[in-house]
């Protein structure tokens, strides 16, 4: 089969050791860096949902929204001006993972989630206490800052500590923690918008402190990782680490191997400019296209404008919260999945099966809508109707949460050799970043004018996106993170692009 399917590469040689407690807990302590991205994407749909929220800072928008009367649910009232305080976070985010390539490169991936979370706390408070725009901004651009630097180190802090075997499930704990960050997001809003006397929106905004709290307390207690230690030179203090997290004396061999990737990666002055040798090619264009197809897939269409979307199609208020709680708590659930099986099954099945069931899902929201309000974007859908509608975007969800969601994050961390690694995972948060902003502020805009049509434009991404994998995603599973370079070699298309110089790790015997 084109693309290979299984490499027979790294895979076979098995570091010993196992999953000792310490691992699990460190990895789980790191990944609640996720829950600061998560409850960001969550909240801000809510906050600026509030009318006292606009009230007191985006006057005009609100005078403008009361005042529109159209009745073409595909085109509602739009204002960029407030889609862009909500996307400029995103915008910072993009901008600081470039800061962050270098502290965690230079000092460790532990500094860059405990400057990541103490930014998000500063930020949240800025925001709680907002009493003007400018206030909002500043805590806004924070917030994104943190963002940038916990989406840059974590994942690569999880992949590095993790035994190979297990590297998928412990790595996913990050986008377990984003999708819980989202619902309580979700939940909080709902609470929040009952607070009468206008200040709800000051409790959601204020606290983004508490998993700012958890990430910047945990991280003062992680660990670094064997990888980065051997990078910067503490080569006992790395063999400790290996014997503890891996719990046996037997590491010699995980440990030369460490060796020899950390004295590739002295070789490396400028991580910039050598990330774009034709030897890395093939891992610079996963992390470009990755996250790029990971956006266009449309999932935050549903995570942004999810309760919107559901009272667009005739629920009230009330049920169009629950829907959005609902669609919540399967991203929750269905993340599991992946963690269960991403080790077993591997990455490239679950892209596959997860693609497949986005596009045929999509297909089948875009048709339902086609049918009842056609191009002229009016009409009342019955309570059953409706509910069939959500029942299909829940299976999209779900596709999404086994597939592209957490590999999004996962791939990119674990493809690239040590001395580029920092650079090429700030590369993929960038991209995350830039199409997640470019998304949140052209949807409204695409739905009026491709309406129904816009699930079938997300469905075509999909289609070509699964193709993609199909034909140039490798398998990565079980393959020890040192030694990913021999999976590239070994693939059909990437393979000439490696020469056999460019390879320094011992294949396995
Ligand atoms: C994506 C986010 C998305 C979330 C949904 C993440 O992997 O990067 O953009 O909102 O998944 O759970």
């Amino acid at each position: 089969m084109a693309g290979g399917g299984v490499v027979n590469t790294g895979k076979g040689k098995e570091y010993p050791g196992k999953l000792t407690l310490f691992v699990f807990l460190t990895c789980i302590v790191a990944a609640t860096g996720g829950l600061i991205f998560g409850y960001d994407i969550g909240i801000s749909g809510g906050v600026t949902s509030m009318d006292s929220f606009l009230m007191k800072f985006f006057p005009e928008v609100l005078a403008k929204e009361k005042a529109d009367k159209s009745t073409n649910q595909y085109c509602k009232f739009d204002s960029q001006l407030l889609t862009s305080f909500t996307s400029s976070l995103y915008l910072a985010a993009l901008i600081a993972s470039f800061f962050a390539s270098s502290v965690t490169r230079a000092f460790g991936r532990k500094w860059s989630m405990l400057g990541g979370g103490l930014t998000f706390l500063v930020g949240s408070a800025l925001n709680g206490a907002a009493v003007n725009v400018l206030m909002l901004i500043l805590g806004r651009i924070l917030l994104g800052i943190g963002v940038g630097f916990a989406n840059q180190s974590v994942p690569l802090y999880l992949s590095e500590m993790a035994p190979a075997r297990l590297r998928g499930m412990l790595n996913i704990g990050f986008q377990l923690m984003i999708t819980v960050g989202i619902l309580a997001a979700n939940f909080i809003n709902y609470g929040t918008a009952k607070i009468k006397g206008g200040w709800g929106w000051r409790v959601s905004l204020a606290l983004a402190a508490v998993p700012a709290c958890v990430i910047s307390l945990g991280a003062l207690f992680l660990p670094d990782t064997p990888n980065s230690l051997i990078e910067r030179g503490h080569s006992e203090e790395a063999k400790q680490m290996l014997r503890r997290i891996r719990g046996t004396d037997d590491i010699d061999e995980e440990y030369n191997d460490l060796v020899a990737a950390s004295q590739e990666s002295k070789l490396v002055k400028h991580p910039w400019s050598n990330i774009i040798k034709r030897k890395y090619r093939p891992q610079l264009t996963m992390t470009i296209l990755i996250p790029f197809f990971q956006q266009i897939t449309g999932i935050n269409v549903i995570m942004f404008y999810a309760p919107v979307l559901f009272k667009t199609i005739g629920f009230g208020s009330e049920a169009s919260l629950m829907s959005a709680v609902i669609s919540g708590l399967v991203n929750v659930f269905a993340t599991f999945v992946s963690i269960f099986t991403v080790d077993k099954l591997g990455r490239r099945k679950l892209f596959l099966q997860g693609g497949i069931q986005m596009i045929i899902c999509q297909i089948i929201v875009g048709t339902l809508i086609a049918i009842k309000f056609g191009t002229s974007g009016e009409a009342s859908l019955s309570k059953a109707y409706a509910a069939f509608v959500v029942l299909f975007i829940c299976a999209y969800v779900a596709g999404f949460a086994w597939s592209w969601g957490p590999l999004g994050w996962l791939v990119p961390s674990e493809i690239f050799p040590l001395e580029i690694r920092s650079a090429g995972q700030s590369i993929n948060v960038s991209v995350n970043m830039l199409f997640t902003f470019v998304i949140a502020q052209a949807f409204l805009s695409m739905l009026c004018h491709m309406k129904f049509g816009l699930f079938y434009f997300f469905a075509g991404w999909v289609v070509i996106m699964t193709i993609f994998i199909a034909l140039f995603l490798p398998e990565t599973k079980n393959v020890p993170i040192e030694e990913m370079i021999l999976v590239w070699k070994a693939h059909w298309f990437w393979g000439k692009f490696i020469a056999d110089d460019d390879i320094h790790v011992k294949p396995a015997v």
